[in-house]
């Protein structure tokens, strides 16, 4: 056990909170350029993760021999702290983002972290930069976990050391409007026994360059297919997908070693019976999309995950044709983010305990 309680409460800075409002612009920024005042490092070194600290955010110093420089050894998460109308602080689902971080660590052959470290330190960093966290229904604070393997080697291994760290930055609408996106038929996202499930830098690393090349063609994203057949709808950009098929199912592929067990995705699929959306979980062809509305059918398309929480498709493009979705303000996908948000908000009950309240 790291024993971060103890740890935090011996640090000099913890008992100070700062409360006048940052000297930030919080109605005209860029997402995560900026971080907020403080940050959380921990070490793990002699097999424990000890050496607790909260403090300033400032550069951190690494050997270039440093393994997370050279062969991928990088894990990271991302969750969101949002005001509820009467004035606390959510942190959502920071359970779920824990868990999914250990099994991202183990993927990596990274050491786990305690709870008391993950869960405890990131409700302490966030009480203390709570003036970061403004009440506007837009707006989150989102709160970025990290690790890095720091051993000085150059021989592929695991490494025996590593630094966790947490920082938060402010974020308001993450995509504006609805997206064009583009099926890839060449690249693929991830392989099947692959480390997509995980959330390591490599898998986002090699999906820039189709990206670029997309951007390129005119589209905001790419639809990821399977390694194997390339038929199969894995995931859009850096989210998962769903689908909703004439107001009634929730459509979306099951989760797989090459898909990443959104989290976004999990809540949605839990709040689906309320909007009487049936879910079907399951291996969707990209054929099956393009005919569904070729032949008139109402599809709804939508990519969803933590920083842009649920973001439109208004056009598919497959081989060259172009497909129209559903973006009607009556879609459903417009329903789901709203009850999300009243529930992060504390204005609809969270019957799921998604809310951790510091
Ligand atoms: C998310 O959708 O939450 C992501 O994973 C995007 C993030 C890498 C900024």
């Amino acid at each position: 056990d790291c024993q971060a309680n103890a740890f935090l409460k011996e640090l000099p800075m913890m008992n100070e909170t700062i409360t006048e409002k940052p000297d930030f612009d919080f109605e005209n920024f860029t997402f995560g350029v900026q971080a907020t005042d403080q940050m959380l490092v921990a070490k793990y070194e002699n097999g424990a993760w000890s050496n607790f600290q909260i403090g300033p955010v400032k550069n951190i110093s690494l050997s270039p021999l440093a393994m997370c420089l050279h062969y991928g050894q990088t894990v990271f998460e991302g969750l969101k702290a949002f005001k509820t109308t009467d004035g606390k602080i959510n942190i959502f689902r920071l359970e779920s983002h824990f868990k999914r971080m250990n099994r991202s660590l183990e993927r990596m052959a990274m050491p786990a972290l305690p709870a008391s470290c993950f869960i405890d330190g990131i409700r302490e960093l966030v009480s203390k930069e709570s003036q970061w966290v403004i009440d506007d229904p837009e707006y989150a604070l989102y709160i970025r976990p990290f690790a890095i393997a720091t051993e000085n080697k150059l021989g592929v291994d695991a490494s025996h050391d590593y630094l966790f760290m947490v920082i938060l930055s402010p974020l308001k609408a993450y995509y504006n409007s609805p997206l064009r996106v583009v099926v890839e038929t060449n690249y693929i996202r991830s392989a099947k026994g692959g480390a997509g499930a995980a959330k390591n830098g490599g898998n986002y690393g090699a999906s820039l360059l189709p990206q670029q090349k997309a951007k390129k063609e005119g589209f905001d994203q790419i639809i990821w297919l399977d390694s194997n057949e390339k038929k199969y709808i894995e995931e859009s950009g850096t989210m998962n997908i769903m689908f909703i098929l004439n107001g009634k199912t929730l459509l979306t592929p099951a989760l797989s070693d090459s898909i990443l067990d959104g989290i976004t995705r999990d809540s949605i699929i839990k709040l689906a019976p309320e909007l009487n959306l049936e879910v079907e979980e399951r291996s969707i062809q990209i054929s099956e999309i393009i005919d569904r509305i070729a032949s008139g059918e109402q599809v709804e398309g939508f990519g969803v995950g933590t920083a842009a929480v649920i973001s439109p498709i208004k056009e598919i493009s497959y081989k060259g044709d172009s497909f129209e979705t559903y973006v009607q303000e009556d879609a459903g996908m417009y329903r789901i983010k709203e009850m999300l948000s009243e529930i992060r908000r504390g204005i609809r009950p969270d019957p799921f305990g998604w809310s951790d309240l510091v």
